[in-house]
């Protein structure tokens, strides 16, 4: 038996670390996936091979502990142990010891704030559970994601694994999500080359809020609120140029405060500059930050937003909502 599943990638729209302090987030599900193919072994034995593992600028092959090509060891590491961990919940949940083969082929790059290990992470549990014919809803899938986060990384609020998992576009808070109404975003995602860590970028946050509270707190209340209002916003029956109008003036002031929080760098600052000198309603940082991608809200101009980044030195990515999550794509008997 083989089962093949994906999971798409995610860009935080409003509220990446303020979510982790319990605050809500607004996410999307975008159109790039991470494929996940598991067929039993009768070694006993759990095999990982990564084909196509996106790491800035370089493709990393490896099987079980053997990395072919050493450059940036550490990305192609981090990926093993979220497909490790999640493998081994699924074992668990399944109660079960049997040997698992799983090959990877994703179109996310690693450690650009999309998601990659959530992907990895959903897509693996969502295949591992159907070739041991363990029956789990997506909600159940999302939650094990989030567990494998915790487990590799340390602190994570849960958000990537639940959009990566349900699809779509979320209102996330405290481990539960709603569904808002779908909309088509036109926006252009810049990605600056080169990776943040999202576990040192949420424990340099952790450290200055431990710090200096008094400054860190309102910060955080304000991202909080902000994120209620984009909500509102979205949810209302305004016409649509107005929506994206205030939702622009919003990311801007969610990149500034992302900034004084300390995660912005300077090519993600110009990558935003250069996409709203082109005419974007609003442009921010998306995930963890430290570098991966910023994201632009562009109606009419995400041609001219894209080739403002290029010119920046950032890639660009039209991208459009993804309303799957967690898909089965096979399953061969
Ligand atoms: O994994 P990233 O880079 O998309 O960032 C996740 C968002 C954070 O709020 C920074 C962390 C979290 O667990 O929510």
């Amino acid at each position: 038996m083989k089962v093949i599943a994906s999971a798409p990638a995610k860009i935080i729209l409003f509220g990446e670390h303020s979510v982790v302090y319990g605050k809500p987030a607004i996410a999307a599900a975008i159109n790039l996936r991470t494929y996940v193919e598991a067929e039993p072994r009768n070694d006993g034995k759990i095999r990982i091979e990564a084909h196509d593992i996106k790491v800035p600028g370089l493709t990393v092959s490896f099987s079980e502990n053997e990395i072919y090509f050493e450059t940036d060891y550490g990305k192609a590491a981090e990926v093993l142990s979220y497909v490790r961990e999640a493998i081994n919940l699924v074992l668990e949940e399944a109660d079960k010891n049997t040997g698992v083969q799983v090959s990877i082929t994703s179109q996310i790059p690693v450690g650009a704030g999309l998601g990659s290990s959530a992907a990895v992470a959903v897509a693996t549990i969502g295949a591992v559970s159907r070739l041991l014919g363990l029956e789990l809803t997506k909600e159940e899938i999302a939650k094990l994601g989030h567990k494998t986060e915790l487990l590799v990384q340390g602190a994570s609020s849960g958000i990537d694994p639940t959009v990566s998992a349900i699809g779509g576009f979320l209102y996330y808070e405290k481990g539960k999500f709603e569904h808002l109404p779908f909309m088509e975003l036109p926006i252009v995602v810049g990605y600056t080359g080169s990776s943040g860590s999202t576990k040192e970028l949420v424990a340099m946050v952790r450290k200055r809020y431990e710090e200096m509270p008094e400054l860190i707190i309102p910060i955080l209340e304000s991202m909080g609120k902000l994120v209620e209002k984009a909500r509102e916003i979205i949810v209302s029956e305004i016409d649509h140029r107005e929506k994206f109008e205030r939702l622009g003036v919003l990311m801007n002031i969610n990149h500034g405060l992302l900034d004084a929080l300390g995660v912005s760098t300077k090519k993600l600052s110009e990558l935003v500059y250069a996409a709203r000198t082109a005419g974007a309603l609003g442009a921010k940082i998306t995930g963890a930050g430290g570098g991966g991608c910023m994201y632009a809200l562009a109606p009419e101009r995400q041609r001219e937003v894209a080739t403002a980044i290029t010119i920046a030195g950032g890639t660009p990515m039209i991208t459009e909502i993804s309303r799957e999550g967690l898909r089965i794509e096979e399953v061969i008997e």
